[in-house]
């Protein structure tokens, strides 16, 4: 497995907000994680990625044990994580906040390499590296944002709700940029509220419900389950 998490506890001050999560990627998957407002969605990103401390169960990635590190050693082993809330320099060029993701990548990186893969999935960056990051719109800034991410060259990603607050039309190019990102075969998790999108994106999906996973599987079954259909589809 790529990643695989078990019976993971993990919260805030005196609060538990995830009650024993257990989740498993394969390598090269593509897997969300749905669920409602306070579910714990974005905690369980900020768990992997160490930002947020385990209390109990256990993170692997690659085999090995990673509840322990820190938020600077995890995207050093090629899993990063782009949260919630897409904070890009807005006083530095496109070009120089990608250079600034480059410093989790792995010694001997070439830096040129990276910008021109970025600059190939993400043909808009590019054509503004030298404009100023705060000048860009809200789909620009957050393709900046996983631009900025893949300077790391990661193995996986995590991206959580990369379509928040973005009109319906630059979801879809958003989306089809990250299509292109699944298509180079990286492992990704994927949080996401837009859920149709979202299952139409990944493969595999996990409905996480009040700190704990209410139903996992195929996103084709899940768009047709009752309580997805109910609760998520409002149909
Ligand atoms: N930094 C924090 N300190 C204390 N409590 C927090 C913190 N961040 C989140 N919480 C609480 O933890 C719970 C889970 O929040 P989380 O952000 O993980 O949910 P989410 O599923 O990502 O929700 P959303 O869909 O709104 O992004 C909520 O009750 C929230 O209020
Ligand atoms: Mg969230």
């Amino acid at each position: 497995m790529k990643l695989s998490i078990e019976a993971l506890v993990s919260g805030y001050g005196v609060v538990d907000v995830l009650h024993g999560v257990s989740i498993e990627i394969a390598e090269g998957e593509v897997v969300a994680v749905i669920g409602p407002n306070g579910a714990g969605k974005s905690t369980l990103l900020r768990t992997i990625s160490g930002m947020v401390a385990a209390r109990s169960g256990t993170i692997r990635y690659e085999g090995s044990e990673i509840g322990s590190l820190t938020s600077s050693e995890i995207p050093r082993l090629g899993l990063v994580h782009v949260p919630e809330a897409r904070h890009v320099f807005g006083r530095l060029t496109v070009e120089q906040n990608l250079v600034v993701g480059a410093s989790a990548a792995p010694a001997g990186t070439n830096r040129k390499d990276a910008l021109a893969e970025v600059y190939d999935l993400f043909p808009m960056l590019g054509q503004k590296a030298r404009d100023l990051a705060g000048g860009l719109s809200g789909g620009q800034q957050q393709m900046l944002a996983i631009g900025r991410a893949l300077m790391a060259r990661p193995s996986m990603i995590m991206l959580d709700e990369p379509s928040l607050g973005l009109a319906p039309l630059v979801v879809e190019q958003m989306y089809e940029a990250l299509d292109g990102l699944r298509r180079t075969g990286l492992t990704i998790l994927l949080v996401e509220q837009d859920v149709y999108m979202a299952l139409d994106f990944a493969r595999r999906a996990y409905v996480l419900e009040n700190g704990g996973i209410a139903l996992a599987g195929a996103s084709a079954a899940l768009v047709n389950d009752d309580h997805v259909r109910r609760s998520y589809l409002g149909i």
